[in-house]
């Protein structure tokens, strides 16, 4: 699908449809959708006379032109309160409208620029949600159906503006939008991937692509040096199954003269999560193929970092290995250490994440790391907390926090604080060994949030909990059923924040 920026009377295209807009409690539509109400005699004025039309938020009515105007449909998209309206309501409008034209067969399209004339957002902005909102919304994991679902793909989406003096500013938030969703559905394709096929060695393979591609730094280590380093987490976990396991690191270097201008992100990559000899139920089990989501996001993000080249150096870490109870796997009461030599006691060998990223953390530490953003799809606790709505961060440093809840505002990507008391800590002590990886049913989101804390020390330190926001059941806006992408395009916008000082 091609996204332009271009001048133009949108009422004056050939195209299969064009978008306009009307925010509620509007009766007299302005800008283009009053233009476009004038060429049409009144009928999209004459719909909210009669309460068909009332502009709630991702409300769509489409009307036929019959040749009134070039463009063969009209499709009026509701903006909801103008008080709430932000860059995410542009994204999701547009992802709603995309996939309802998509399934009427249209294939050329135009829209206004949402909000950028009385919404009063910077054009830029909206491009780039627009671009955002119309590619993830658009989004579709259907790989393995024979039959698709929609065989007419949507070909060309342009954004129109009348006044050549935004055109500059339209195209440039098209492009970055463009980049941030690609990376998304690159975290996406690989969160819907099975395990079958989404094993260690293809996570690695995709980075190794990327790099190529890209020009990052490639590093995987492989069983062996895991052993010469101590990675007692990562090759615990790893032992009940027949998948060796890999730690990924990918570099991108945009600073290189100003090495400690540094970022590491590192993210969970379990493969597949049975729980272990811990079993899970096999009830929604299926669903542990997305336990690597966080490290699909680290990767995915480093695509977009890859392109946009901001001056900072990131290197993603991502310990990869499935969670299996096979005959060598090991037990609930085992001891083991990590990297730091820190002993753990196995309480449950379902509380896999925390061990593996115990070692990825002591590694990014180990490379010169100053700055530390993990990502994981941790605990279920998280979704009891803050159900599907919001992931959950925690932090040893506020300042590094605010930068990351910040970049999550930007993105639509909702974030919330969770608190690290100390006395959180007391639940996962153990009377075998220095900390055991369980803290009890209380708190489980922050104790397991306390336990990775004690494998970073000082290092400023932020964990984000995505078990709950890394897919989602429903198709809502520029989300579809499946993975969420969540949290790439906070992480990018992390990056460019930061590499800005
Ligand atoms: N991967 C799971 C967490 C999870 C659950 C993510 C559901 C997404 C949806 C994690 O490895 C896990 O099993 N955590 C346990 C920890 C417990 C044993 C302390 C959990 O949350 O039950
Ligand atoms: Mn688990
Ligand atoms: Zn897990």
């Amino acid at each position: 699908m091609e996204i332009k920026a271009i001048v133009g009377d949108i009422t004056q295209l050939d195209v299969g449809a064009i978008i306009v807009n009307l925010f509620e409690g509007v009766h007299t539509p302005g800008g283009a959708t009053g233009a476009v109400d004038r060429s049409l005699d009144g009928a999209i004025s004459s719909l909210i006379e009669e309460g068909e039309i009332r502009g709630k938020k991702g409300e769509l009515t489409l009307i036929h032109t019959l040749d009134k105007i070039a463009p063969h449909r009209v499709l009026i998209v509701g903006l909801g309160n103008r008080e709430q309206f932000d860059r995410d309501g542009v994204r999701f409008v547009s992802g709603e409208a995309l996939r309802y034209l998509r399934r009427l067969g249209v294939q050329r399209i135009a829209t206004i620029a949402h909000g950028a004339g009385i919404g009063g957002m910077d054009p830029q902005t909206s491009a780039q949600a627009i671009a955002e909102g119309s590619i993830l919304g658009l989004y579709k994991f259907d790989k393995y159906l024979d039959k698709k679902e929609n065989s007419k793909d949507i070909k060309e989406v342009l954004i129109v503006e009348s006044s050549e003096s935004k055109i500059s500013a339209l195209g440039k938030g098209m492009e970055k939008g463009r980049v941030f969703a690609q990376a998304t559905n690159l975290c996406r394709d690989m969160v819907n991937e099975p395990a079958n096929f989404m094993n260690p060695g293809r996570m690695a393979m995709i980075a190794r692509e990327l790099a190529a591609e890209l020009g990052l730094e490639i590093r995987v280590l492989e069983r062996a040096q895991m052993e010469e380093l101590g990675m007692g987490g990562l090759l615990g976990v790893a032992r009940g199954s027949e998948q060796p396991p890999k730690l990924i690191i990918l570099q991108y270097w945009g600073d290189p003269g100003n090495q400690s201008n540094n970022l590491g992100l590192v993210g969970k990559g379990i493969t597949f999560d049975t729980g272990g000899i811990s079993l899970k139920p096999a009830a929604e089990m299926g669903e542990m193929k997305g336990d690597m989501a966080g490290g699909a996001s680290v990767i995915a993000a480093m695509k977009a970092i890859g392109v946009l080249k901001p001056k900072i150096n990131v290197t993603a870490i991502v310990p990869a290995t499935e969670n299996m109870p096979g005959g060598s796997a090991q037990r609930p009461g085992d001891v083991i250490r990590a990297m730091n030599g820190k002993s753990i006691e196995v309480e449950n060998t379902d509380a896999e994440g925390r061990l593996i990223l115990a070692d990825a953390l002591c590694y990014a530490r180990h490379m010169g790391i100053t700055r530390l953003i993990d990502v994981a799809t941790l605990t279920g606790a998280m979704t009891i907390a803050l159900g599907h709505v919001y992931s959950g961060v925690f932090t040893n440093n506020q300042e590094l926090c605010d930068q990351v809840l910040r970049a999550g505002k930007a993105s639509g990507e909702r974030i919330w604080q969770m608190p690290m008391h100390e006395e959180y800590k007391e639940q996962n002590k153990s009377s075998v060994a220095e900390i055991k990886n369980t803290g009890g049913r209380p708190a489980g989101s922050i104790t397991a949030a306390q336990f990775l804390a004690e494998f970073v020390d000082d290092t400023p330190w932020v964990h984000l909990d995505i078990a709950g926001t890394s897919r989602t059941d429903k198709e809502r806006g520029y989300n579809t059923k499946g993975a969420t992408g969540v949290p790439v395009r906070t992480l990018i916008n992390l990056v460019l924040d930061l590499s800005q000082g």
